[in-house]
């Protein structure tokens, strides 16, 4: 039991890591908990010393902290005034506090400073009330405000874990002859494929031989039990030393899965297969809404879009869009992008979105995940499991699903004919090839990294479509190697930044063989005569910036449209090795999580 719990911790670990904790039932029906500030490998070390006893049901957690300080006391599970009744939480309760001092009026004493004790003093409070567990659960769900997704060990029901999901994803693995609940499909894969994926405002009632469902007003539902098409290994680093770079490596394996899912006959079918084309059509403006790198694949879809279909496309943080009065009307499109599925500030842009009559058309890697299941029209895009916090393979998957979908649409609405179709086409296909060539030149990348890894600052510069794989690349770096790193459109640095420049820390200007090389170019010269470091990434026999730069990496040459899918590796292959160098956690970075589910 402990080693299935610790096991799905592990494969959670990128969802949270400042502390963990675990709760297990004996035989005698007694709950006792270990917590751990740090990593779920501290946790295992304290748990073998422990020698626990064997255990017929227990529940864990990895915590990303959001309320109480990240001290052992803090860390889940949390438990009730009795100890018979032990909780783990992912979300934010809003009215704890509301709810604690109510709860100190009838006499309970705290221990954390978390919302989540709330929830299990509160349960306690109507298990004594209502008698029923049921009732009690109903009654206490319905108190809360906010974002969760519960699992609850209680001493009087031994054999039975009951999970909780407001908002928060939680899901049901169904083995043979146990059950399981977690937050994510890659904690239960090595146990089951079967999976129940819980909806909104949903109670489940695990025992070892089965499940039932209701709803927040303790109504039946019926599930289905779906099979996941993932395999254990896709959720496992292999050979490789992290997820991370596991993920680089895959990006020609997912191109090329979806040019063979959705080029046939010489063209884009996307939209034809996904019974998209006519709901495009008829739209008049697209509004992305997304989060950190799936906004950054929202702003080189704006390019592509534009370009081919020509439609305009409004590019949004979701954290801003639902603050803004947006005027939109009914063929406004909303395109939310995210990799997870799940991020809170993307979910509640879709919501409101939704409120106001839109339809909503989300990209997205999770099947199945929230943002998914709310969304009116969804195309995924087929990475398969992204694990390390630093987004990679879905980034330009991202970006590969939206050159398909301006593409189409622009070729259904005759702005790119047959010919130009299969341009891109053509190029398209090399794709694999040319990202490959890429990753051959990392022991190249990784030198370029040893030179620069002590460098406290970094600018990243872009122009044109390749102004978004600056504004990524810096956020590469930043979120893994916590470095000060600005990406800056590359024609603005005249406008002030330039002040900045001088020999003590690098540029990496982002100029291959475009519409706008010679002009980035001069931006290269303006840094460059002013005695800045340029590390250049350079279509391939490029000797103009090669004059100019302290280091260059080349990339194949390919159209401009496709070349945000190119010049990207390089600087996840930079931030990577500069990370490792510098001896940060490239998978699990400080302060950070895979998956932001609060707002
Ligand atoms: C990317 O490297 C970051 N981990 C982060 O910005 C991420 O892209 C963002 O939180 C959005 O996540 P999503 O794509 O799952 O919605």
């Amino acid at each position: 039991m402990e080693s299935t719990i610790v096991v799905g911790l592990e494969r959670l670990e990128y969802r949270g890591y400042d502390s963990a904790g675990i709760a297990l039932m004996d035989d005698e029906n007694k709950i006792f908990t270990v917590r751990k500030v740090g990593r779920i490998a501290d946790l295992k070390k304290t748990l073998e010393e422990r020698q626990l006893p064997p255990a017929r049901a227990g529940i864990g957690h990895t915590r990303w902290a959001t309320h109480g300080k990240v001290t052992e006391n803090n860390a889940h599970p949390q438990v009730d005034s009795s100890g018979k009744i032990a909780i783990v939480h992912n979300g934010i309760i809003e009215n704890y506090l509301e709810l604690r001092k109510e709860l100190e009026e009838k006499g309970h004493r705290f221990d954390s400073e978390t919302d989540t004790e709330v929830i299990a003093h509160l349960l306690e409070e109507y298990l004594k009330e209502e008698g029923d567990y049921l009732r009690a659960i109903v009654k206490t769900v319905n108190r809360l405000e906010g974002t969760f997704a519960l699992a609850i060990l209680n001493s009087d029901y031994p054999d039975m874990i009951v999970g909780v999901r407001k908002d928060s994803p939680l899901i049901v693995g169904v083995g043979e002859g146990e059950m399981l609940l977690a937050s994510d499909i890659p904690a239960i894969l090595t146990h089951t494929k079967r999976v129940v994926i819980l909806d909104n405002e949903e109670i489940v009632f695990l025992t070892p031989d089965g499940f039932t469902v209701y709803d927040f007003q303790g109504n039946k539902k019926t599930k289905e039990i779906k099979e996941i098409e993932w395999d254990a290994q896709d959720a496992d680093k292999g050979p490789y030393p992290h997820f991370m770079l596991k993920e680089i490596y895959e990006q020609p394996k997912v191109i090329e899965y979806n040019i063979q899912k959705y080029i046939r006959d010489g063209e884009p079918l996307l939209l034809k297969d996904l019974n998209l084309r006519k709901i495009l059509l008829n739209k008049n403006r697209f509004i992305i809404q997304a989060a950190g790198t799936s906004l950054h694949a929202g702003l080189v879809g704006r390019y592509l879009i534009e370009r081919f279909a020509k439609v305009p496309v409004e590019v949004v943080y979701s954290s801003e869009f639902h603050h803004r009065e947006t005027i939109i009307d009914d063929r406004t499109l909303i395109i939310s992008i995210s990799q997870s599925g799940e991020t809170m500030d993307t979910l509640e842009g879709l919501r409101l979105a939704k409120n106001k009559g839109l339809e909503v058309l989300s990209i997205v890697n999770v099947v199945d995940s929230s943002i998914a299941r709310e969304s009116d029209y969804v195309i995924y895009i087929n990475a398969g499991p992204e694990i390390g916090v630093a987004s990679t393979k879905a980034y330009t998957a991202q970006i590969f699903i939206l050159l398909l979908l301006a593409l189409e649409l622009g070729h259904l609405k005759g702005f790119v004919d047959n010919d130009e179709l299969k341009h891109y086409i053509e190029e398209i296909r090399q794709l694999p090839y040319k990202l490959n060539a890429i990753l051959y030149r990392d022991a190249h990348i990784q030198h370029i990294a040893e030179k620069y890894h002590k460098s406290n600052h970094f600018m990243f510069l872009g122009r044109g479509i390749n102004y978004p794989t600056a504004l990524e690349g810096a956020l590469k770096l930043k979120e893994i190697s916590y470095i000060h790193a600005t990406g800056y459109a590359a024609g603005e640095m005249k406008h002030g930044p330039l002040a900045l420049i001088d020999s003590s820390w690098p540029v990496v200007i982002v100029n291959p063989k475009t519409s706008v090389y010679e002009k980035t170019f001069s931006n290269a010269n303006e840094v460059y005569t002013r005695g800045g470091k340029l590390i250049s990434v350079v279509t391939e026999g490029d000797e103009k910036m090669k004059d100019i730069s302290e280091s260059i990496i080349e990339i194949p040459q390919t159209d401009e449209y496709l070349t945000p899918i190119l010049s990207i590796v390089p600087l996840q292959l930079l931030a990577y090795h500069i990370a490792n160098m510098r001896g940060c956690d490239v998978d699990k970075p400080r302060n950070i999580a895979k998956v932001i589910t609060v707002l």
